[in-house]
């Protein structure tokens, strides 16, 4: 029955497919743009019933699909219609639109032979070297993430690790959700992304990429559950975006080539980690950003540029961004700061980055922490602009305070009284139109606006500064 059907849909599939080219002549003549063909796994044989594993027919419609494009037909898509398809990776390929409807799922495996033997290849769904690629129709893709936690903790979760594979090291060893390795012409629209066991939605060197509309949830106590990794890519459009998970939301990295051109617009963001985080890989070139429109609830950290192997970061807008930044346990890398740019190198054999020209306009934060700026001998921050800036400081959890928190590797957690703005080795910084208000709670006794290390900042401008404290 099963192979009467398959073979029904692949001659269905082939008749298709031929009947299209007989008329792609009349096509391109009359209709230059023809809506693209669609094939749906059901007539490959999927089950959909979230318990047999489908992968074997969404590979072979994907193949299928891909086969139809051409230079007149740029794209096909692939229909997964509401259901629940179970997968080992899947791979995707050019032209080919995983379009998986309202209420569809596609559930990756958690087991280790689910994935390839590779561990930069374990993703549910993977693109390799792929042009015209996308995932659209307001379904999901459920990376199981929670079947990964060997021990549920508030404070942070404890992980099942394949590392008894040699595959990877340490606890960092799972499987990703989304990946596109080498790509470009990318779009990732009206999808839900969820429970990935690791990274959820990861770009490696790629280029020309929208992720517009995109729901990514993720434990709120799993370590490396990051939203989207923009890796070694250039030209990146987010927008749209409501990303809420435990690790980095969104995070640049650049670990074999530079990332240029990235801009992230009206997105909504909790995270127990960073919001916006660029880094910790950092070794080449960060530049033309902007982050506009965001808002920042309840997270660890907002906005950090954690430069610390040797790379060069500049020309960046952060504009109006609203965010709270609370305390979580110290168990994350994180202190609350609403603002974090750094240059200390990670060791002693790593060289210093610059960061450089950075505008952080139109921004209003309710942090329990202030602001940290920390260049280094060898790599100091230079023309930094804080302007139109509303800044409480108050105190709502019970996490200590008092530490700075150079992690990873660098100085690690230091002893540090809590300053508005904590600077250092700094060239050229202006602060203008900025209020700080501090919550006047008798038993804080904090009020440090301007904390400054003696002889490492230099070419300072204060236009419409205030600080004071409030009646709480
Ligand atoms: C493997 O992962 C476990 C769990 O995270 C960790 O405790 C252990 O140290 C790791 N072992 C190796 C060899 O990395
Ligand atoms: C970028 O990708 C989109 C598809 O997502 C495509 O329409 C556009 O032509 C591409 N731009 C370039 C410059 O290739
Ligand atoms: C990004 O652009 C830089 C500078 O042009 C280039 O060196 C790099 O190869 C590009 N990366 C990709 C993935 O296209
Ligand atoms: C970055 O964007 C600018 C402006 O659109 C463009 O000229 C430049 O080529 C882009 N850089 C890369 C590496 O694609
Ligand atoms: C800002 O983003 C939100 C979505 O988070 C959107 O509703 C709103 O229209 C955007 N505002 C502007 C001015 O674009
Ligand atoms: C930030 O808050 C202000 C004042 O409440 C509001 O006008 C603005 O739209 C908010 N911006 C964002 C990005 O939420
Ligand atoms: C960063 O900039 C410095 C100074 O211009 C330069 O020497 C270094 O090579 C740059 N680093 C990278 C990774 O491009
Ligand atoms: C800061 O607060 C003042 C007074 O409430 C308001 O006029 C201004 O627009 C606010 N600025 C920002 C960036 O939210
Ligand atoms: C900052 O906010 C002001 C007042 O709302 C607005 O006129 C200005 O365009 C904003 N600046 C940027 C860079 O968005
Ligand atoms: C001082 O800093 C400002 C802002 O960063 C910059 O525009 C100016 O060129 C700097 N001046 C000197 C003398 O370095």
């Amino acid at each position: 029955m099963f192979e009467l059907q398959l073979l029904l849909s692949i001659l269905t599939l082939s008749f298709t497919s031929q009947s299209y080219s007989s008329t792609s002549q009349l096509s391109i003549l009359h209709h230059p743009k023809p809506n693209p063909l669609s094939i749906s796994v059901i007539d490959f044989g999927a089950a959909g019933d979230g318990v047999k594993y489908d992968t074997v027919p969404i590979q072979k419609a994907i193949n299928a699909c891909s086969a139809t494009v051409s230079k007149h037909r740029r794209q096909c898509h692939v229909i997964f219609p509401p259901r629940k398809y179970l997968t080992a990776t899947i791979f995707l390929k050019s032209g080919v639109v995983l379009d998986i409807h309202k209420k569809a799922t596609i559930l990756g495996g958690a087991k280790l032979e689910d994935y390839p033997k590779d561990q930069s290849r374990w993703y549910v769904v993977l693109a390799e070297d792929a042009a015209d690629v996308g995932i659209t129709g307001g379904g999901e893709i459920n990376g199981q993430g929670l079947k990964f936690v060997q021990r549920f903790d508030e404070k942070k979760n404890v992980m099942v690790s394949w590392n008894h594979t040699g595959a990877c090291l340490g606890d960092e060893c799972r499987p990703r959700l989304v990946g596109f390795i080498g790509c470009r012409n990318i779009k990732v629209s009206d999808v839900r992304l969820i429970e990935p066991a690791y990274w959820c939605l990861h770009l490696v060197r790629s280029d020309n990429t929208t992720i517009r509309d995109v729901t990514i949830y993720g434990n709120f106590n799993s370590p490396n559950n990051d939203g989207i990794d923009v890796e070694d890519s250039n030209n990146t459009v987010i927008t749209r975006c409501n990303i809420n998970t435990g690790d980095d939301a969104i995070c640049p990295k650049s670990s074999t080539g530079p990332v240029y051109n990235l801009t992230v617009t009206d997105c909504w963001i909790r995270t127990k980690s960073s919001a916006i985080k660029l880094g910790s890989a950092s070794f080449y070139t960060f530049r033309n950003f902007l982050f506009d429109n965001i808002t920042i609830v309840e997270s660890h950290r907002g906005l950090a540029l954690q430069i610390r192997d040797g790379g060069n970061a500049s020309d960046m807008t952060f504009s109006n961004i609203n965010m709270s930044t609370r305390y979580y346990h110290p168990s994350w890398w994180g202190r609350a700061e609403p603002i974090y740019v750094t240059t200390c190198p990670r060791d002693a054999s790593s060289k210093a980055g610059s960061i450089s020209n950075l505008l952080f306009v139109n921004i209003t934060a309710t942090s329990e922490n202030g602001i940290f700026l920390s260049g280094s001998g060898g790599g100091v921050l230079s023309n930094l602009k804080f302007i139109n800036m509303n800044l409480t400081y108050k105190r709502w959890t019970k996490f200590p305070d008092g530490l700075v928190d150079y992690r990873p590797g660098c100085q690690q957690l230091v002893n540090h009284q809590t300053a508005g703005f904590m600077m250092e080795h700094i060239d050229g910084i202006v602060v203008e139109n900025v209020v700080m208000k501090w919550s006047n709670d008798q038993s804080m006794r904090w009020n440090n606006p301007l904390d400054f290390r003696p002889s490492t900042v230099n070419n300072i401008s204060l236009l419409n500064f205030y600080s004071r404290s409030y009646q709480q």
